[in-house]
């Protein structure tokens, strides 16, 4: 559910026009719904409810220090994998013991400063990585609270290129070699060794590969028990799906995988963490652009907007599907065709989609992006030097830019030409 709904003949975000926002800040922009981001929130925070846990909002997916903020006023914690990400999550008033540092390559530096800010655990992904930052944080004169990621060879059924649980996948370390791994964590005088994480890919739609994941690390947990180390978390990851069309089933709820979570690991009375991107944010935003021209092909109609592939990255990169909506409501019953639906970027990538059925559209009408809340506007780029899209946050009948365009002029100006030009 999300609150983006026509009313009055036109889209609304909540209480405020989509077209409005459009007059005052221009297009292409980014809109989320406070209402609808609280609420994923909470539908997760509530799916785990009779367990001690937490759940981390996966910044990665939409990184805005704003909608940081009123998650984080709610009670979520972040996960975040770059330093920049962490220094996001600290702007937005999240403190660092609600703040978990994921990711494969963390740097000396980025472990450095996130010790020194206070951090909830560091989800580690190797040896080398264990060692160095158990050196890192004996030179603070701290302990490092550590989760090792498992990477517990799971097909996750998902896009190749987002699915991270199977043995050929460069994340964490292979649950068969956990046992000695965990030995060697126990051995390094930096570490405090609290628990186990595991993440498997994104956008499943299918509960089992999650099943399968949980019951490896249940196990996994009562073998290294036994081995005298001290469980007491659990990170199990992101990547629940949502629905990026109307029309399609539905993919399972939060509740149904806290029931999965409470049936596999609920005995083990560990604290539980999830990790959740896409289904807080990716319903909660739309990206809204406005048609340039109509153009005739040969054999089909192209609809050219002003948004590009540097704005919203998904269907070029992944040939994700995007519903794509009216401002205006259509008139029941009213003429529709096939439009392939492009942005002006010089690349036949640049293509949203193919043979799109739509109403019949005009220059100068407004068009909007739906599920663009996650991996939209933290993709973007400024390829084609278009500068970055602005975002706008909407709370009931008032709206704020939470991120401006930049001009032209700002964005050039970081550029810099060396003395001898
Ligand atoms: N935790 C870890 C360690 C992750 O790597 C990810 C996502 C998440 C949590 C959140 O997963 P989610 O709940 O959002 O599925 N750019 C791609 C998605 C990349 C996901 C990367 N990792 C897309 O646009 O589909």
């Amino acid at each position: 559910m999300d609150h983006f709904i026509y009313k009055n003949g036109e889209l609304y975000a909540e209480d405020v026009r989509i077209a409005e926002i459009a007059e005052k800040v221009g297009t292409p922009f980014y809109v989320y719904s406070t209402a609808t981001l609280e609420r994923h929130f909470q539908v997760f925070d509530e799916a785990l409810d009779g367990m001690e846990h937490l759940v981390c909002f996966a910044m990665k997916s939409l990184s805005n220090v704003a909608v940081l903020k009123l998650l984080g006023n709610r009670g979520a914690g972040i996960d975040v994998v770059s330093i920049g990400e962490y220094l996001r999550a600290k702007a937005a008033g999240v403190p660092g013991n609600r703040i978990v540092f994921s990711g494969v390559g963390k740097t000396r530096e980025e472990m450095r400063i996130a010790l020194e800010g206070d951090i909830r655990q560091f989800n580690v992904e190797s040896e080398p990585e264990m060692e160095a930052l158990s050196e890192v944080a004996l030179s603070l004169g701290k302990i490092a609270p550590i989760a090792i990621r498992v990477n517990p060879d799971v097909d996750a059924k998902t896009h190749a290129k987002i699915a991270t649980g199977k043995k050929e996948n460069k994340f964490g370390i292979p649950i068969s070699r956990a046992k000695e791994v965990y030995a060697h964590a126990a051995t390094l005088k930096g570490l405090d060794v609290v628990g186990i994480d595991v993440h498997i890919g994104s956008q499943l739609t299918d509960l089992e590969p999650f099943r399968l994941a949980y019951r490896k690390v249940a196990e996994l947990c009562e073998t290294l028990r036994a081995e005298g180390h001290n469980i007491r978390r659990l990170d199990l990851g992101g990547g629940l799906g949502i629905p990026y069309t109307r029309s399609n089933e539905v993919p399972p709820l939060p509740s149904d995988l806290g029931q999965v979570i409470r049936e596999e690991v609920g005995h083990l009375g560990c604290e539980v963490e999830i990790e959740p991107g896409r289904l807080i944010a990716g319903n909660a935003g739309l990206m809204v652009t406005e048609v340039i021209y109509v153009k005739s092909g040969e054999d089909r109609d192209f609809m050219i907007v002003d948004a590009a592939m540097n704005d919203l990255v998904r269907p070029s990169m992944y040939d994700a599907h995007h519903d794509i909506e009216l401002v205006k409501e259509p008139q029941a019953g009213a003429e529709k065709q096939p439009y392939d639906i492009v942005g002006p970027i010089c690349e036949t990538g640049d293509t949203f989609a193919k043979a799109r059925e739509m109403n019949k559209v005009a220059a100068g009408d407004l068009v909007a992006f739906r599920s663009a809340g996650a991996y939209g506007a933290v993709m973007a780029s400024e390829y084609n030097s278009r500068p970055l899209i602005p975002e706008v946050l909407v709370n009931g009948d008032q709206f704020a830019v939470i991120r401006k365009r930049p001009t032209y002029e700002e964005m050039i100006a970081r550029d810099i030409i060396p003395e001898w030009l």
